[in-house]
């Protein structure tokens, strides 16, 4: 049987998906082939490699999915990563990027949020971890055999990486709402509104509301057995009297998300999004602050639009991916 065009879209689309979360270090080593349908199980089995660089590609596995590109089966992550051409972890890579108005470092972007003056930051504009293994984004995880009947869906297994621990909202807002003297901006569960709502107003901030990021080309999982979820949310406040660089702009921005082929971090941000909000939220050589920072969208974002941009990752391999980017953007950049 041959794919429709819809079909091999999907099954790739959440083969990179369980890429991204079962190998958020190691994913840019990682490539996957055209589905091939599976007489005997019914299934489709999409080939998993090493990305090919020149060198012949290294076959390390198979995905099974079903029709509707649910995971039935994938390797277990210990053995691709042992296939892999490095170890399983690595050191920790370089220091900091630190540059003309732009500070990128590796560590606890809440400790440092601490030692920066009150009413320092111009813009905080940041998407900590929410666990999205957890129920506030794919309800509880439903047993395996679920799917079998055909009658319920399901979400798929696994670690999503360490880099997705969830963050207890009202820890890190307590340490870093008190150093904001402008709009604050953060991602959040949907199922989190609410409470970020509340804790920014606790906060003493006005113009609280969430916003919406629509997504073009959301990942189709589950679609027949549910809508499929193609927003994320935002919770955003300022402090009075803060200026609006908008007008008549609507609470939901419509952007693609990154492909995995562009993406260095699983859950990155679409670049041209967080422009937007340095843009509507912040004034040129305002300071912009991302305690949770990523691949570095927001500090890139920030940096090109001419303002002071400073940021952690906590994660060492991330961060010296992120590293890499900040630097190879930076390059493009005309100097300030
Ligand atoms: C949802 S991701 C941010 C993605 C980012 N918006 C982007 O476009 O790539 C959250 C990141 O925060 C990092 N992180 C978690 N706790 C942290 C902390 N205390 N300090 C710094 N980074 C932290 C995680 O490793 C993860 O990479």
């Amino acid at each position: 049987m041959i794919p429709t065009t819809e079909r091999k879209l999907a099954l790739r689309a959440a083969v990179n998906e369980w890429i991204g979360g079962s190998f958020p270090e190691h994913r840019t080593l990682l490539s996957h082939e055209a589905p091939i349908y599976e007489p005997q199980a019914d299934a489709w089995s999409v080939k998993l490699t090493t990305k090919r660089n020149g060198v012949a590609a290294l076959h390390l596995g198979s995905v099974l999915l079903a029709h509707d590109a649910s995971i039935i089966e994938a390797p277990p992550a210990a053995e691709v990563l042992s296939l892999l051409p490095v170890g399983a972890t690595s050191e920790p890579t370089r220091a900091a990027v630190t540059g003309d108005r732009l500070q990128f470092g590796c560590g606890d972007g809440i400790t440092a949020a601490e030692a920066m003056p009150d009413r320092s930051i111009d813009l905080l504009l940041t998407d900590p971890p929410y666990g999205i293994s957890q129920r506030y984004t794919c309800e509880t995880q439903v047993p395996r055999r679920l799917r079998k009947d055909g009658n319920d869906f399901i979400m798929p297994k696994g670690h999503f990486g360490d880099w997705d621990e969830a963050i207890d909202p009202h820890a890190w807002t307590a340490k870093v709402l008190p150093k904001v003297a402008g709009w604050a901006v953060t991602f959040c569960a949907q199922a989190q509104i609410g409470t970020y709502c509340d804790i920014f107003a606790e906060h003493g901030l006005v113009a609280v509301g969430p916003m919406v990021w629509q997504k073009t080309n959301p990942v189709p999982f589950n679609h027949r057995y549910k809508p499929v979820n193609a927003w994320e949310a935002i919770v955003v406040g300022k402090r009075s009297r803060t200026p609006f660089n908008g007008k008549m702009v609507h609470n939901v921005f419509v952007h693609k998300s990154p492909s995995p082929q562009q993406r260095i971090h699983p859950t990155q941000k679409p670049l041209p999004l967080m422009a937007q909000f340095v843009n509507l939220f912040s004034e040129p050589d305002g300071l912009v602050f991302d305690p949770f920072a990523g691949s570095a969208t927001t500090l890139i974002a920030a940096r090109q639009a001419a303002r002071c941009a400073i940021g952690y990752e906590l994660d060492p391999t991330l961060f010296g991916l992120a590293a890499e980017r900040v630097e190879a953007e930076i390059e493009k950049m005309l100097p300030l």
